[in-house]
């Protein structure tokens, strides 16, 4: 597989992994989803995962993964590589999964005595996309092997922290977010 079909094929496949997190950063706010409840002297997931933050983040990227599927044929046709289209469970489960792993992420933060907000390298840049990649793997694995080849892999590991930073670190100076990460 050259290089361009790897590359192109690691973004497509991921942008509906993509999109929720920062979709939640702009819709976030109302009630947070542990109800303000304690465990062990410390919240369970905190503030800054609210209902409405989830469910317009899923919802996004559930809508951007259809979309792709309908632009899918002149997109492959522009770009010279078939791109894949995404079945209906795995439209579901690439944003969901992203959600649950930025959710798992801040449980984690608040077990280590991390308030929100504060920074955790590399569970920061990564929670997410390892929930993406778990959760559509459990749900249509067939698919899952056929798309995400080693390489494709590797460059979704690689190029997802640096994506990650850089719309982080525009939402920050934006003044959407309370810190660039
Ligand atoms: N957000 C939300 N629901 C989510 C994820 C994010 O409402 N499931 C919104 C919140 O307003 C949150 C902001 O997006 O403050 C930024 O998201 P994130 O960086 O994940 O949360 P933090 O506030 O940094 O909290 P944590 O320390 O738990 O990561
Ligand atoms: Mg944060």
């Amino acid at each position: 597989m050259d290089t361009l079909v790897v590359v192109v094929t690691a973004v497509w496949t991921m942008l509906p992994a993509y999109i929720p997190n920062n979709a939640a950063v702009l819709a976030g706010g109302g009630p947070p989803i542990d109800g303000g409840r304690m465990w062990g002297g410390r919240r369970v997931l905190g503030g800054g995962k609210t209902w409405r933050g989830t469910s317009v983040g899923w919802a996004a990227g559930v809508v951007l993964a259809a979309l792709l599927n309908e632009l899918r044929e002149p997109v492959s046709d522009l770009l010279g590589v078939t791109v894949p289209g995404f079945p209906g469970l795995v439209v579901l489960a690439l944003p969901l999964g992203a959600m649950l792993g930025d959710m798992a992420a801040s449980f984690l933060k608040r077990r280590s005595g991390r308030r929100r907000g504060a920074p955790f390298p590399g569970l920061d840049q990564l929670d997410f996309l390892v929930g993406a990649l778990v959760l559509t793997a459990v749900v249509d694995f067939p698919w899952f092997r056929d798309v995400f080849t080693p390489p494709v892999l590797a460059t979704v590991l690689v190029v997802t922290p640096l994506l990650h930073v850089t719309t982080n670190a525009i939402a920050y100076w934006l003044g959407l977010k309370n810190e660039p990460w």
